[in-house]
């Protein structure tokens, strides 16, 4: 499973990368504006993350009339090769999606709580979809069991369209998408660094080193 962080945080992600184990990144409009990018910077921001490691960057549309996804989404795969277009789920973006398809652009249907937008996505021709986990339990819905619908209809179809796990609240979310067969995982920067600790570990390593000292002093 590849495991993405969901950041526009250069700094954080420059962190995981280089411990290796990250293997991209997923941005928003909220995530950019939380690091206070304005339009004008935004460019150069993807790219910026485009050069801190090699794999896909998420970078999504701001326009929502398929003229306009279409507009953006051209400059925004010209900025670097690793760039994949975040286009939401609505009718002018499938329309969108697959017009990009067909020019061999890479792209992430974003804002998908329903196996049916699912569906659709991937039979525009989507590279990633992007189910949102935790959105959907804050309305007591099932966000694992979407993922597992999901990944049923794309095995029983042979669709090549990628399940993007989102909105991941708990290390137990992004193992539980492991299980269930998401082939990436975007987490922000505080889940991943959760899945490093157990208190065994913890406590294990300090009585490690205190043997070591009792006789070594
Ligand atoms: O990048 C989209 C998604 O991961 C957002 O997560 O926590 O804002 O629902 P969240």
């Amino acid at each position: 499973m590849k495991l993405f962080i969901d950041t526009a945080n250069t700094k954080l992600i420059k962190e995981l990368s280089e411990l290796n184990i990250i293997d991209g990144v997923t941005t928003n409009p909220s995530l950019m504006a939380k690091e206070g990018i304005k339009d004008e910077a935004c460019d150069d921001h993807y790219v910026r993350i485009c050069n801190l490691l090699n794999g896909p960057v998420s970078a999504e549309v701001i326009a929502t009339d398929f003229a306009g996804m279409l507009k953006e989404a051209l400059v925004l795969a010209k900025l670097h090769e690793n760039i994949v277009v975040k286009i939401p789920m609505t009718k002018s973006g499938i329309q969108t999606i697959h017009k990009l398809s067909t020019k061999g652009i890479q792209t992430n249907c974003t804002l998908v709580f329903s196996s049916a937008q699912a569906l659709l996505a991937a039979k525009a021709g989507a590279t990633y979809v992007s189910p949102f986990i935790g959105r959907l339990e804050d309305i007591n819905e099932d966000g694992l069991g979407l993922i597992k619908s999901i990944r049923t209809i794309f095995d029983n179809y042979g669709f090549k369209t990628q399940i993007l796990a989102a909105s991941i609240r708990t290390p137990n979310h992004l193992i539980k998408c492991a299980e269930l067969g998401a082939d990436v995982v975007t987490a922000p920067y505080s889940i991943i660094n959760e899945l490093f600790n157990h208190s065994l570990t913890t406590k294990g390593l300090e009585q490690f080193l205190a043997d070591h000292a009792a006789l070594n002093g």
